[in-house]
């Protein structure tokens, strides 16, 4: 019997589904929800944010739905600062829930939409100061969140060899790699990212691929947990997850391509290691353009056949126009040890 209908409790955890016998995809409806959850949860609990109360952020797509759907359980006012890479289904299915939705139409001067975003989140602080700013690419509660996915990936599988996922705020891969360390220091974490993004160093540009990657640099990124950074395009990470739906029938969004074309290789040259690959959302919210071939085609840089290995870069600064890898060996984004 399920009594708590503020939770979405059975949408929070991924199911894990065999890719090979290797590898194993952690998919989740909305990975965000995990976090959000927690998130709200702490805030109540320390008085942040009170019954009906208001809560103000910026997102970029699914950290803003999860927030979306707990306030409608919840009964909180919710404001959404977005950019226009928010497509038009998503923000009807916002408003639909009641958000206040803003668009930014320009970029920052430095920073891009990313900046911009948070401007006006801080104008909205400033005019509701008992508001409840999640801040998500900052806040420690948010790769906290991850501690029950770490559960579940150790009590199904046992310990793993090596974690692969996306990386936005940072949230879900240096949580779960923390987490899975503590009793397995030995894991490899492969961090993915998309070029232009200044996560793993690439200088900010304009980027096509959304979810992961950024143009400001997330506090949540814990760098010295990452052995190995892919950097992945849209039209590479776009195949993948056509290729994901048609040889695995997971129908997940455009992150888990990425993530599973980088998981693929790495379960077929080490069959010796037990690999998890995280996917971080399905795919309904992509039907008119991942999963549609006319969008596909005329996408810069599409191809019919996917890669089948990276390139390996020595500077993850350097220009990078398809699919690379760089061996980042745990280091902090300076260079220094972590500390
Ligand atoms: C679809 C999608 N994939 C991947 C990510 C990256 O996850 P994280 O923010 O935990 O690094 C996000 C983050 O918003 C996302 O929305």
């Amino acid at each position: 019997m399920l009594h708590d209908h503020t939770t979405f409790v059975d949408y929070e955890l991924p199911r894990l589904t065999p890719l090979a016998p290797n590898l194993v995809g952690a998919s989740f409806f909305l990975m965000k929800l995990l976090p959000a959850r927690f998130m709200l949860d702490q805030a109540e609990r320390s008085g942040k944010l009170k019954p009906g109360g208001r809560i103000c952020e910026t997102t970029s797509g699914t950290f803003g739905l999860a927030l979306a759907m707990l306030s409608a359980v919840r009964g909180y006012h919710l404001t959404l600062v977005s950019d226009n890479a928010l497509d038009s289904t998503l923000q009807y299915r916002l408003c639909d829930l009641g958000a206040h939705l803003e668009i930014v139409e320009r970029p920052g001067a430095t920073g891009g939409f990313q900046q911009a975003r948070l401007d006006r989140v801080n104008d909205y602080l400033a005019q509701y100061p008992d508001a409840f700013c999640p801040r998500q690419y900052e806040n420690p509660d948010n790769p906290r969140a991850y501690a029950s996915v770490a559960e579940l990936i150790t009590e199904r599988l046992g310990n793993i060899d090596t974690l692969i996922g996306t990386v936005g705020s940072g949230g879900s891969m240096s949580g779960l790699a923390r987490m899975l360390r503590l009793s397995n220091p030995d894991l490899k974490v492969i961090g993915i990212d998309t070029p232009a993004s200044v996560v793993f160093g690439q200088k900010d540009g304009p980027r096509a691929l959304r979810g992961l990657g950024n143009s400001l640099m997330p506090k949540n990124v814990d760098h010295c947990q990452f052995d190995e950074v892919h950097w992945v395009t849209a039209a590479e990470a776009y195949q993948a997850t056509r290729e994901l739906h048609r040889t695995h029938a997971l129908f997940q969004g455009g992150t888990s391509g990425a993530a599973f074309m980088v998981a693929r290789w790495w379960a077929a040259h080490k069959p010796e290691q037990k690999s998890v690959v995280i996917f971080p959302d399905e795919g309904n919210r992509y039907t008119s353009t991942i999963y549609n071939d006319t969008y596909l085609q005329a996408m810069e840089g599409w191809s019919d056949r996917l890669l089948e290995a990276p390139l390996t870069v020595t500077d993850p600064s350097c220009h990078i126009y398809r699919w690379s890898r760089h061996n980042w060996n745990r280091r902090s984004l300076g260079g220094e040890p972590h500390v």
